[in-house]
């Protein structure tokens, strides 16, 4: 099925001034989980969250990012976990959702190598990352597997390349944490200032 979106969707909406030079709740307050409570998510959630992955651009809108979607208690779910380094086995398999996230590396058109694709995915899985914190779910993505044994556990297509697997739950809260839970979560918060990762900061003069 195709999403289409009505013209009026296509018209940017207008910001105060005050809003625009603030960085939104959504970007501030998402953070990746590290674990998550015991709470089981409605099908309409998962497909929600795959539909903001799917708002995402990409080069020639070719769209080249694809999931593979196992819920807690099945075969596919504990496959996934059973890929993982053991220190990401330990808290993901307390998601509800494991989503392995792949992209596929040639263009449908002419069947020429997608040199952004795997950018294209991961605008893709940031999308679905910030939904999942406007619906107060947590999305913590996980390069810790073995990529090898990812491949079998997906539909047979050399051009479809395994990428991140995301762990997608409700947070646990703070108070049920443990304290390496606590100091891993406040380790992970740590950001490069704006001054670190431009090469020059010309432009802010
Ligand atoms: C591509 C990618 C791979 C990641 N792999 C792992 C992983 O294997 N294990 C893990 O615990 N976190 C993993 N993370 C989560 C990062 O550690 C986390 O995003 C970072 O520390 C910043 O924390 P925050 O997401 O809470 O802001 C990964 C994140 C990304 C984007």
């Amino acid at each position: 099925m195709t999403l289409t979106f009505p013209m009026q969707d296509c018209v940017r909406q207008s910001h105060s001034k005050a809003e625009v030079l603030d960085i939104s709740n959504l970007i501030k307050n998402r953070k990746s989980a590290v674990r998550f409570a015991d709470r089981r998510l409605k099908p309409k959630e998962i497909e929600t969250l795959i539909e903001a992955a799917c708002h995402a651009p990409s080069s020639r809108n070719e769209q080249p990012w694809r999931f593979v979607i196992a819920r807690s208690g099945t075969a596919d779910f504990d496959a996934f976990i059973g890929i993982m380094a053991p220190s990401n086995q330990a808290w993901a398999q307390t998601a509800d959702v494991l989503v392995l996230a792949c992209y596929v590396d040639v263009f449908s058109s002419d069947g020429l190598a997608n040199r952004t694709a795997i950018y294209d995915l991961g605008a893709a899985v940031a999308f679905l990352a910030l939904q999942a914190e406007f619906m107060d779910l947590s999305a913590h993505q996980i390069g810790g597997f073995d990529i090898k044994k990812a491949k079998p556990l997906l539909p047979e297509n050399p051009h479809l390349q395994p990428c991140v697997i995301v762990a997608i739950g409700e947070a646990e809260t703070i108070d049920r944490l443990n304290e390496a839970e606590i100091q891993k979560a406040s380790r992970n918060r740590i950001r490069n200032s704006v001054s670190d990762v431009c090469l020059s900061l010309r432009a802010f003069n």
